[in-house]
This record gives C-alpha cells, sequence and structure tokens, in this order.
C-alpha cells in the first residue's frame, strides 16, 4: 500500500478560524479522502502555529494570558475542524512538547553543519506596528507604508541562517524536479526569486519572550517560521527521543504534498527546502498552492474586515454543501469571489436538482415499482435496449476515470464536474426511458426492471465518487441504497447486487429560496466596505422548502383545465389582463398579470390552468375568480402553462 503524506499550513491563532483558513483544510480534507479511496495508506496533518510577536500581541490586547489566549484560539479552529468533517490523523500545535524538541533538533542539526551565525539584524523598524520596513516600501523614504509614522533605524542581534548557501542547490532541485511546485506561475515566480540572489535570513530574535528558546542560547527565541515548519517533522516522529519516533519518521517523511494559500510559498518553496537541506533532510515532494477567496475583490482576511463565516452557512446549507462548492467553485490556483449568489446558484441547480432529485427519484421508484428491492438488470436484454445500457455504463465508466485521475492532480472542480457527469448521463438515460410511463404497461417490465436497475447502479457509483467531497451525502445516499461504502480501487458499473432492499427516501438538499440582492454588489472593488450580508455575517436570509406536504394537502387545491373565451387590458394596468374563461360547467372572469408577455388577442383560444378553488380577490377594482398558472422565465416575463394536446375545459389536474 503505498503512503501518502498530506499536509495544511497550520493556522495562526491571532484571531477567529474564517472561511479562507476552512478552505485549504476542506481542500486537503478531500484530497486525503480521495486518496484512501484510491487505495493509499493516509497521513493527513493540519492545526495550529501559536508563537511570535504578532499573538503574543494580539493577547495582550484581548487581555488575557498568552497561554490561556493560543488555547483558546487552537481550541476554536479545532472544533471548526470537526463540524466540517475533517478527517486529519493528527492536529499539532507548535506550543506542545514534542514540537519544542523537534524545533531544537533541526535547530542543532542546521547549527552544527556551520550554516548560523550571529549578526546584527537591522533596518527601518516602525514603532506602531513593530515591523520591520523594507527600504523599498517606505513612504518619502521616512514613513511606515501601513500606519504612515516615522520609522526608525534599530538593530538587534539575531541569529542568520546561510540562505544564500543554497542559492544553487535550490535551482539545482528546481530543475530536476519540475513538479516541485505548482501551478507553474508560483514556481517561476520561485525561480526568478531565487535567481535574483538570496540573502542570509534573520532566524532569531530578542526584542519578543513567546517562542521556542533558542538552544543553548535563551535570550534568543526562534523566529517564527523557522519554528512553525519544523511542525511537518513533528508530528511523524522527528526529535522523539525513543527508536519508534525514528522509524515512524522514515516511513512517513518526506511528505507527498503540502498544501498552502500563495502568500506563503517563499517560506516553503525557498526557506524550507534550504533548511532540510542544511539539516540532511529530505525535501518535501510537492508543494501546491492555491488562491485566494475575495470578498468585494479583496482577499478575505481579519485586518480587511470582509471574513465570511463557515458556521452560518453550515447550519442553513450543511456541512456538505459548503464543501461542495468551495471545491466546485475555485479552480485549485486561482483566486474566486465568495457570494451568496453563487452559493446558493449551485446549491440549487447542482445539490437540489441535479444530484438531490436524481437519488430521491430513483429511490422513489424502486420502493413504488419494485417493492423497494433492487430489480435484476435483466438476462435477456438484446438489441437496442442492450446497446443503450452499455453506452450508459460506458458514460458511468468513463467518469469514474475522469474523476480518478483529477483527484489524484489535485483538481477539485474537474473532480466534481467528473461525478456531475455521471449524475448528468444518469438523468439523461432516464429521461429517455421514462420508467414512470414503463410502469403503466405492464408489457414493459423488464425494460422497467433493467432501467431502474442500470440507474440504482449509476447511483451507487456516484455516491462514491462524491465522498471525498461530500462524505456525509455519500453516506446517506448508500443508506438509501442499503449498500456500504467501496474503494476506487475496484469501482465499476454493474456491480449493485439485484434484489438489494432500499431504506427509505431521505431528502437530501432541499431547496432554498433567498433574496442575495445585496450582494450583488460584491463585484466592486471596493475593498474596505464589507459586503453588506457576507463579511463578518453568517449567512443570508434563507428560507428552505421545508416541511412538505402530504397528498391530502395537495388535494385540496383545485387545479382545472380553462379555455379562454375573451381578453382585454385592464386599464390603467401595464401587468393586467382580464379574461373570461370557459370551465367546464361554468364561465369564469379571472384576472392575471400576463399583460407584459401576452397580446390579449393571442390568448383567445388557448386553454391554460388556474386554481379553480381559490377565494375571490379584487385587483384594479375587478373581481378575480381563480388565477392562471404561469412560470417566471429569466427575464421576469410570465410564461403560462399549456398543454400540447389540451383536455376538455373543466377537467381536473392533479
Ligand atoms: N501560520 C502560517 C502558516 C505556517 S505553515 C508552516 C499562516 N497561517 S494563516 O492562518 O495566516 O493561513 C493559513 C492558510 O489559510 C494559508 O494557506 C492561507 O492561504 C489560507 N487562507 C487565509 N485566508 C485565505 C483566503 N482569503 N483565501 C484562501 N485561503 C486563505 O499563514
Amino acid at each position: 500500500m503505498a503512503r501518502f503524506y498530506i499536509t495544511t499550513p497550520i493556522y495562526y491563532t491571532n484571531g477567529e478560524p474564517h472561511l479562507g483558513h476552512a478552505y485549504t483544510t476542506i481542500l486537503a480534507d478531500a484530497i486525503a479522502r480521495a486518496h484512501r479511496l484510491l487505495g493509499d495508506d493516509v497521513f493527513f496533518l493540519t492545526g495550529t502555529d501559536e508563537h511570535g510577536q504578532k499573538i503574543e500581541r494580539s493577547a495582550q490586547k484581548a487581555g488575557v494570558e498568552t497561554r490561556a489566549y493560543v488555547d483558546r484560539l487552537s481550541g476554536q479552529f479545532r472544533a471548526l475542524f470537526d463540524a466540517l468533517n475533517i478527517s486529519n490523523d493528527d492536529f499539532i500545535r507548535t506550543s506542545e512538547p514534542r514540537h519544542y524538541r523537534a524545533a531544537e533538533a533541526i535547530w542543532r542539526l542546521v547549527r552544527d553543519r556551520g550554516d548560523l551565525y550571529k549578526g546584527s539584524y537591522e533596518g527601518w523598524y516602525c514603532t506602531v506596528d513593530e515591523i520591520f520596513v523594507p527600504e523599498t516600501q517606505l513612504v518619502d523614504g521616512r514613513h511606515c507604508p501601513v500606519c504612515r509614522n516615522v520609522v526608525e533605524w534599530l538593530s538587534e542581534e539575531s541569529y542568520f541562517f546561510r540562505l544564500s548557501k543554497y542559492e544553487q542547490p535550490l535551482l539545482d532541485h528546481y530543475r530536476t524536479h519540475p513538479d516541485f511546485v505548482s501551478p507553474e506561475i508560483r514556481r517561476n515566480e520561485v525561480v526568478s526569486f531565487i535567481e535574483q540572489g538570496l540573502k542570509d535570513l534573520s532566524v532569531s530574535r530578542t526584542s519578543f519572550r513567546w517562542g521556542i528558546p533558542v538552544p543553548d542560547d535563551p535570550a534568543h527565541v526562534i523566529y517564527v517560521w523557522f519554528d512553525a515548519l519544523t511542525n511537518y517533522i513533528t508530528a511523524v516522529g522527528f526529535g522523539d527521543p525513543g527508536a519508534q519516533g525514528e522509524t515512524r519518521f522514515r516511513a512517513l517523511w518526506p511528505a507527498d504534498a503540502h498544501l498552502i494559500g500563495k502568500e506563503i510559498v517563499r517560506q516553503h518553496a525557498v526557506y524550507w527546502p534550504a533548511f532540510l537541506m542544511s539539516a540532511g533532510l529530505p525535501l518535501p515532494k510537492r508543494i501546491v498552492t492555491h488562491g485566494f477567496w475575495l470578498m468585494k475583490g479583496a482577499k478575505m482576511s481579519k485586518s480587511v474586515g470582509n471574513v465570511v463565516q463557515p458556521h452560518g452557512y453550515m447550519d442553513t446549507f450543511g456541512v456538505d454543501a459548503l464543501r461542495y462548492f468551495v471545491l466546485r467553485e475555485m479552480t485549485v490556483g486561482n483566486d474566486a469571489s465568495f457570494n451568496d449568489r453563487a452559493f446558493v446558484g449551485r446549491y440549487n441547480a447542482d445539490l437540489a436538482n441535479d444530484l438531490g432529485n436524481l437519488v430521491s427519484r430513483v429511490v422513489t421508484m424502486i420502493h413504488r415499482y419494485a417493492n423497494g428491492r433492487v430489480p435484476s438488470p435483466g438476462t435477456d436484454i438484446s438489441g437496442d435496449v442492450a446497446t443503450e445500457n452499455a453506452v450508459f455504463q460506458d458514460q458511468v465508466r468513463r467518469a469514474i476515470e475522469t474523476t480518478c485521475e483529477a483527484a489524484r492532480r489535485f483538481d477539485s472542480a474537474t473532480t466534481l464536474s467528473s461525478a456531475w457527469q455521471a449524475v448528468s448521463s444518469t438523468n439523461r438515460f432516464l429521461v429517455a426511458r421514462e420508467p414512470w410511463r414503463l410502469a403503466k404497461q405492464p408489457q414493459h417490465r423488464a425494460l422497467l426492471e433493467t432501467t431502474l436497475y442500470h440507474a440504482a447502479d449509476a447511483v451507487r457509483v456516484i455516491a462514491s465518487l462524491v465522498e471525498p467531497a461530500m462524505p456525509d451525502t455519500a453516506t446517506r445516499i448508500r443508506r438509501m441504497l442499503g449498500v456500504d461504502a467501496e474503494s476506487w480501487v475496484d469501482l465499476r458499473p454493474g456491480t449493485l447486487a439485484a434484489g438489494q432492499t432500499l431504506g427509505p427516501v431521505e431528502p437530501l438538499f432541499p431547496r432554498v429560496e433567498i433574496d442575495v440582492t445585496e450582494q450583488d454588489q460584491d463585484q466592486s472593488t471596493d475593498a474596505a466596505q464589507p459586503a453588506v450580508s457576507g463579511a463578518q455575517s453568517s449567512a443570508p436570509a434563507v428560507r428552505t422548502d421545508e416541511p412538505r406536504i402530504t397528498i391530502d394537502d395537495f388535494m385540496k387545491v383545485d387545479l382545472r383545465v380553462a379555455k379562454v373565451l375573451d381578453a382585454e387590458r385592464v386599464p390603467k394596468s401595464k401587468k393586467l389582463l382580464r379574461l373570461r374563461v370557459d370551465v367546464g360547467e361554468q364561465e369564469r372572469m379571472l384576472v392575471a398579470g400576463i399583460a407584459e408577455a401576452y397580446e390579449p388577442d393571442t390568448l383567445v383560444g388557448r386553454h391554460v390552468v388556474i386554481v379553480f378553488n381559490l377565494q375571490p380577490a379584487t385587483l384594479m377594482g375587478l373581481e378575480s375568480n381563480g388565477m392562471v398558472l404561469a412560470a417566471t422565465q429569466a427575464d421576469g416575463k410570465p410564461e403560462l402553462l399549456t398543454f400540447a394536446s389540451p383536455p376538455q375545459p373543466g377537467t381536473r389536474i392533479k
């Protein structure tokens, strides 16, 4: 069994987690789950980065002791990841003793290699923001670009790491490992950064205490990035005193992938490999970088104040819907905008309509037409039907292949769009076969059964394909089908056991109605202004369509075929028409809001659907006795319900 070690960055504990943090973790989780399904022995690491001046200051600001502060925030990340159904195998905290041991151990290796020396860290310092500002970024040569205060020249004793020594070894590594950093744009950025020449790096501080003391020189604490990057080896046993640590480390290191956001590529793709080279340790195999979630055109971040809290979306739409959205909407490597319109659009179209309806339709039909047991695929099927079945199975097989390939490439959007190929093929297969019609014709029993079998079999495959993104949904689909989880290794169409008893239908994704007009402003570039319903908020105001009504409730609505006898505009109204209709045993006068889409003359003689038993209403002074049914088109215009071959006026519709 191949082993697969994947990491997320460890998260700063200087503020509450938001959707940007949730994203890196969800993506890593989907990759980890896909690799488990592909048969790998996966180790998936995430955790929290708890040292440094920034965190010390945040704790001071909050008026809390630093350790208590990081305990609380680390707990929040852990709780969020539990809620998001993240399947990490370990959660590391840099404040743990095992990590101190590992950071001290790598420091010693680097020091003993002769790659650390004491010098003085100097530069323009802003005492308000407590940062060194590169000379090129000074405003008017004297002022901090963040707060505009006058900067001062400061120098602090520091250990330096001989990064310059690793310039050529790093370039060699990039040449011999073209896939070391992806996507290519980031790789090129890193290579050109190295080619411009690497300066030695300050790797300790004396101006604050919240960090890991430098071995044998406790006046210094280890620079936070040197400390933090080491977490990736701490968690797999590096620095563990026992022999067990050594064995684990050899089995799991180097990591197969460090998954990171694009702003921390330099630390991962230049500093980290140089530290490892110096320590004589193998380099990670790949560094995969993703882009940013944007809100109102700016990177979602606490300091801009445009963050989205994942909890509200999970509560309203379900955890899997949030996971699906971020994995489907963002192409790994590119930026993407988070907005409610896109979220609800995907939810209703992809999840409620395509997937949810398919599953409930198939399971319901098997309950209704096959006594709740998976019918047999049919042994004596031949001719066109057999060919169509084979074509359909081929489509499902292709969807499996492309889903697996995309998952291996960490391409979450294509993984899901490929799985959706199977969803669409199954929906098309059902529409072509019309099992609901076959069920009414006993002579087509065999065709009905083979159709239901193949549809249910495809739904089984779909459950597997969506599992990395939506583990809970996969479980629920399988519960309905009465089947067990299965690996991708031998996933193929046609293996569903006939005779299998189905579980009850569970609605997966109830449709939602939502007013998202406020978030249309999301396209604006005014980054300072938080978007109305997304920023600092949990979720948009949403109404789900539950609870369902019973058939008795539905039967209370008396829908009838009506024939239009004459039609005229309602004076002074742009929208209303007055209709006289024939409803079989009687005539009715109705007022309908369809004048913008229909000329009165064109309606005469048409058959429409009306609600016959609606209480009369008065519109523009005219009594309306019933309501004409119409759908609203994308352009806002009404579209009347109509018949291909109209029944007699007055016929009841049910
Ligand atoms: N502590 C460092 C990482 C040390 S790893 C040895 C750090 N932490 S972080 O909390 O600021 O960011 C962690 C991850 O969250 C990064 O991958 C970052 O890209 C991701 N995101 C934070 N905001 C984000 C968005 N708005 N969009 C997408 N992901 C972003 O950096």
